[in-house]
């Protein structure tokens, strides 16, 4: 890997189709922005439609050959998610990168429309839906990638904890819920590699997250805390943040660098907190294989989305 990946060092992606959930904002913009200088067939998966279309005018400047769309996706919704996935295979023929990007982080207690606690609904089980559903096109779109874009909080995740009370139902608290979301996320691109191996299968998955970032996520948090200690720590986090544009490089790493390999982590070069793409570690917790397997047992039952490998 360059000492100093950037978007200098990411190919051209011409014939590739690309598919950025949450594009609109933070560092999935910024993720579509780069595919969109790079000549990828660009898909916008995106919430608010008419935010996507600024984006594909905006993209439309940087590259007026580009091919872009904007197809909606709700990821708190399996119904939305499944309409996207149908949509998006009558339309392509081939799916080169999914970027599971979209998320929300620390809100308070909320339930998707099928039910889901909101992180895990959006963070997790909608990608994993996604995913499941867009399998038929990566099975059979050579050297296909999945980016699980997870965060350094997987860290704090536990997917034991997160089976024994799934619902809720004893104590919620919300940065716990959005740890377990991100190593949930982090288990599934293993996991999802590990079977592309078993199946003799050329796609790969891995993980990827951009250090501390300064995008739309904490600001998220900042209305709803009270706590004075943590009002203080966000504006130090404010300060010590990166930009999104460099948050965004090991995101385009994993996706594009013909050198990532899947099962991998890549985030940034220094104390994984800032810097440029580098391979980083994560957890051991999110290399147990049984309790990845007993997620996605899990996941499969409660969305309803079985893997066709
Ligand atoms: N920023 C960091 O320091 C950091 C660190 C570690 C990991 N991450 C991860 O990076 C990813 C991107 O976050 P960000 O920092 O770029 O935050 P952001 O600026 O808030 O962007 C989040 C994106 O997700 C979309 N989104 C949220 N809920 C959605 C839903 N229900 N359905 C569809 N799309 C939805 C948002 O749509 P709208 O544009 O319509 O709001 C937005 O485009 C997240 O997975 C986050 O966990 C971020």
């Amino acid at each position: 890997m360059a000492d100093h990946w950037t978007l200098e060092n990411m190919p051209d992606q011409t014939g590739k189709v690309v598919i950025v959930t949450g594009a609109t904002h933070g560092l999935g913009y910024e993720v579509a922005k780069g595919f969109a200088a790079k000549n990828a067939t660009l898909i916008l998966a995106v919430r608010n439609m008419t935010l996507g279309q600024e984006r594909i005018a905006e993209f439309c400047q940087i590259n007026p050959n580009g091919r872009f769309e904007v197809m909606s996706l709700q990821l708190d919704d399996l119904t939305s998610v499944r309409q996207f996935a149908e949509e998006f295979q009558r339309k392509y023929q081939r799916l080169d990168i999914l970027v599971n990007n979209a998320g929300i982080m620390a809100v308070p207690f909320g339930k998707t429309k099928d039910g889901f606690e909101m992180h895990i609904g959006v963070n997790y089980l909608g990608h994993f839906a996604l995913t499941g559903l867009l399998l038929p096109l990566i099975k059979q779109t050579p050297g296909a990638r999945v980016i699980a874009v997870a965060s350094e909080a997987e860290k704090y995740g536990n997917i034991e904890s997160l089976l024994a009370d799934f619902d809720y139902e004893k104590r919620y608290e919300r940065w716990m819920a959005y740890g377990h979301s991100k190593l949930a996320q982090l288990m599934f691109a293993y996991e999802l590699n590990r079977r592309f191996q078993q199946h003799g299968y050329q796609a790969q998955a891995m993980g990827a997250h951009p250090g501390f970032a300064r995008t739309n996520l904490r600001v998220s948090v900042m209305p709803t805390e009270r706590n004075l200690f943590h009002r203080y720590l966000n504006a130090f986090f404010e300060l010590i943040s990166q930009r999104q544009e460099l948050g965004a490089l090991p995101l385009l790493y994993a996706a594009a660098a013909p050198e990532a390999q899947g099962g991998e982590y890549y985030g940034v070069s220094r104390f994984q907190m800032w810097g440029y793409p580098a391979k980083n570690r994560s957890s051991r917790r999110s290399h147990d294989e049984q309790v990845a397997k007993r997620l996605w047992e899990k996941s499969e039952a409660v969305t309803g989305v079985r893997f066709a490998f």
